[in-house]
């Protein structure tokens, strides 16, 4: 029997549900580089991914699995569909992880049974039940989700339930799939879940959520307050279609109104322990390192991590929030690990002030990936004077991205302004290494450059999104450019970051052509595979 009265388990798929939005698509190190920063936020669980979906999946989730699965690190979790070769591939992934876990899932709702099943509802009782029963060959910790459990009939819900957990699920999740819940609906499932389900205190139950009808998040404080003590989030509630319950909102709502929740764990109201294991301050330091990777790029009103999350712009509240931050202040950016940007560092700065700046703001980098990024600092300190934790962040995060190395930008040059065409100059060397020039004119000086860099790439893309953000005030900020390009039904992302916004805007391009690049020439490798085999 489980004691999960205690405290919120913090499930986090970013590396999986969220990944699964079109254009997040990231490359091992980024996730590894997420996952790691996951750790350091203290999520319960990482869901690294769908073993069974790729090789590059199952690599991923195996190395996250090595690297992060330590003795203090969180389980790490990987998907699977309630059939044996999609287990075995998970179990192999999590293998080398010191806590590994399963997930599987089918579906339950009438609907998916009778259109993308074509199953009755006895061969998916029976499934369920074989796979999870077929799970537990590998690890103890299996998890077990109906899919669509919103709109699933709640007496069938019951007996699946009921069977997974029999078959040995430790974890039952219970997804509202498709965005379509109320809160006061789902609460009612979980309530049914608890009271119905004869076995139900042999596990926990989770829940699992998207955004569709932006009740993700009031959905899953509606069932803690019913018995669910496991959320299933993402870090910006990055995810399929419009997303998954943000983590950083649920967090933020289970700690800011922390008296409001204990009871409904079987505390007293004015218990002073923590719901969840999260260090708060590690929340913005995780999304924008998220939103950097993914080029998912949070907008300025979003809860908690929005860049006016904390702006007081009216008079009335700037004056009500200098005489006492508490009338129009219910958290303080602190807590979050907002900083107050301070101008740290400058051109005189040495390789040893930098990176003891870089470990006080949490980063850990080795000793390659330091140098690199010190030759950049040097640059940007070059033509910026002063260089602030904000800019710190935009360099490392350059120096992480970790777009594969395919193109390589050597040149770029424009000529502009009110009475010439915009034209522009670009160098590139292929992946073969050699050098090619070319040049183009366009509507203006980014449309040039990407006119010029394609010429020389040619690989068929449309750009659908650029937008160009300043990481701080002031004439010499650095700009920070994030591009969305699409060929054929996927969508790429990249980004770059430069004091000269032109340079930051065709490097992002340059980095998003790579991700198209790499992507093509893994299709040709998997095609020849199956040629071969
Ligand atoms: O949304 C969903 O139902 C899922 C399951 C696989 C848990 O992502
Ligand atoms: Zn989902």
């Amino acid at each position: 029997m489980h004691n999960n009265s205690e405290r919120i388990i913090i499930f986090d798929t970013t590396l999986r549900d969220g990944e699964q939005c079109p254009g997040a698509t990231l490359n091992i190190d980024e996730k590894l580089a997420i996952a790691k920063q996951l750790a350091r936020l203290g999520v319960d669980i990482i869901e690294a991914g769908f073993a069974f979906a790729s090789p590059g999946d199952f690599e991923a989730v195996n190395r996250i699995a090595r690297t992060v699965g330590t003795e203090n690190g969180p389980v790490i979790c990987s998907l699977a569909r309630a059939r044996k070769d999609d287990i075995k591939a998970a179990a192999e992934a999590i293998a080398p992880a010191v806590k590994g876990r399963i997930h599987t899932f089918i579906a339950t709702s009438d609907i998916h049974l009778q259109y993308k099943l074509r199953k009755t509802r006895e061969e998916v009782i029976a499934t369920a039940e074989e796979m999870v029963a077929y799970a537990k060959n590998f690890t103890d910790d299996v998890e077990f989700s109906p899919e669509d459990a919103g709109r699933s009939d709640p007496e069938f819900l019951y007996q699946v339930v009921e069977k997974a957990i029999a078959a040995g699920a430790t974890t039952v999740n219970i997804p509202d799939t498709v965005g379509y819940t109320t809160p006061s609906e789902f609460g009612a499932i979980i309530k049914g879940i608890k009271e119905n389900v004869p076995n139900i205190d042999q596990a926990i139950i989770s829940v699992h959520g998207h955004n569709d009808l932006g009740l993700a998040v009031a959905n899953f404080l509606e069932a803690v307050k019913n018995g669910a003590r496991q959320l299933e989030c993402t870090i910006n509630g990055i995810g399929e279609r419009a997303g998954n319950a943000a983590l950083e909102e649920l967090v933020m709502a289970l700690y800011v109104r922390k008296q409001y929740f204990n009871p409904f764990l079987g505390r007293a109201a004015d218990s002073e322990e923590p719901l969840t294991n999260i260090d708060s301050k590690q929340i913005y330091k995780t999304s924008r390192l998220v939103s950097n990777l993914t080029g998912m790029l949070v907008q300025p009103n979003k809860a908690i991590v929005g860049t006016n999350a904390f702006a007081h712009e009216s008079g009335i509240h700037q004056d009500g929030v200098l005489k006492n931050k508490l009338t129009y202040e219910i958290m303080d950016a602190q807590s979050i690990g907002w900083t107050d940007n301070l101008i740290v560092l400058g051109k005189h700065s040495g390789r040893n002030a930098f990176g003891t700046r870089l470990r006080e703001l949490g980063y850990e980098l080795t000793d390659n990936e330091l140098n690199k990024a010190f030759v950049r600092f040097k640059d940007v300190a070059d033509k910026k004077k002063e260089i602030s934790d904000w800019d710190l962040e935009a360099i490392v995060n350059d120096e992480i991205q970790q777009a594969p190395d395919l193109f390589r930008l050597e040149l770029v040059q424009v000529s502009c302004g009110s009475s010439s065409k915009p034209t522009a100059t670009v160098t590139l060397y292929t992946p073969e290494g050699e050098e090619l020039m070319d040049a183009a004119i366009g509507t203006g000086p980014v449309d040039a450059v990407y006119k010029a860099i394609n010429r020389v790439v040619n690989i068929p893309n449309k750009l659908i999104e650029f937008s160009v953000q300043s990481v701080t005030a002031g004439i010499d900020a650095i700009g920070e450019v994030t591009i969305r390009l699409k060929h054929e039904d996927r969508i790429f992302s990249g980004r770059s970051a430069n004091t000269d916004i032109i340079v930051a805007s065709a490097q992002a391009y340059v980095n998003a052509l790579n991700r198209l690049y790499a992507f093509v020439l893994d299709q040709k490798k998997q095609e020849q595979v199956t040629v071969r085999s």
